[in-house]
């Protein structure tokens, strides 16, 4: 992995899907880390698209449990992976709303539970090969700023720009309980501690796309820096990396 202002050799490569011409952002990193935070400011200050990968993940899960399918049914998740019938969409304040064929699940998919199952299902294989070409289709012009676990290792590997984005346990585990706490739903800090090692153990020791930095991403801890801070950083890589958007 590159240090902080390193350059990396990423020239105009075809990605994974042979497009040449779609500046990426990817934005990877442990539950709490505030990658989906600042990946959504990223997108929308660049006017971009933005891809919630964990979304897909939690969306899965969700579809899986409500067919009444076994949790650890790779086969039957597999299939709703590739044809997962879902709908993006955010209010004109910027708060996002998905439908997951045709009912909303913006407030289900966001709880402790569903990340939990999330990573379960996330650990299949077939899963992550029934979602990878829905993903890669958000790459589309002008841009792409996508947040999940494996989006500059495996999704985007010839992303142009790759952030690692971490913070301390302690600290990801108290933002999480703020977040949802704002959100109105229920939390408990000790318990949340918890889940988050329990969730990063699973999702790095996985064998299928590990979470881990991609060879040529650039760490930034976000442990003592503000949102705006971190928002900040990643701007100013982007515009080095992408000059036409300066
Ligand atoms: O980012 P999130 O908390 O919404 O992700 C939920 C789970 O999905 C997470 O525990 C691991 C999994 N995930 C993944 O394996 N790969 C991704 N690209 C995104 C999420």
């Amino acid at each position: 992995m590159g240090a902080e202002g390193q350059s990396t050799s990423n020239g105009p490569q075809p990605t994974a899907n042979g497009r040449q011409d779609v500046p990426i952002i990817t934005i990877d990193g442990p539950s709490g880390s505030g990658k989906g935070t600042i990946a959504r400011i990223v997108a929308s200050k660049l006017g971009w698209h933005m891809l919630d990968s964990g979304a897909l993940y939690r969306l899965v899960a969700l579809a899986g449990a409500d067919r009444g399918l076994a949790p650890d049914d790779e086969a039957g998740h597999a299939q709703i992976a590739k044809a997962l019938d879902v709908v993006f969409d955010a209010e004109p304040d910027g708060e996002e709303r998905i439908w997951l064929e045709g009912v909303e699940v913006s407030a289900r998919i966001r709880t402790e539970e569903a990340g939990a199952a999330a990573s379960r299902v996330a650990a299949m294989p077939s899963v992550r090969e029934g979602l990878l070409a829905r993903q890669r289709a958000f790459a589309q012009p002008p841009g792409l700023v996508a947040d999940g676990r494996d989006m500059g290792t495996i999704v985007f590997p010839h992303a142009r720009l790759k952030i690692f984005l971490t913070a301390s346990p302690e600290e990801r585990a108290r933002r999480r309980y703020k977040q949802l706490k704002d959100k109105g739903l229920s939390a408990n800090l000790a318990a949340l501690s918890l889940e988050i090692a329990e969730r990063d153990r699973r999702d790095a020791s996985r064998a299928v796309a590990p979470l881990k930095p991609a060879d040529d991403a650039i760490v930034v801890d976000s442990t003592s820096m503000s949102i705006d801070a971190v928002v900040a950083r990643v701007l100013e890589l982007a515009a080095a990396r992408f000059p036409v958007n300066r």
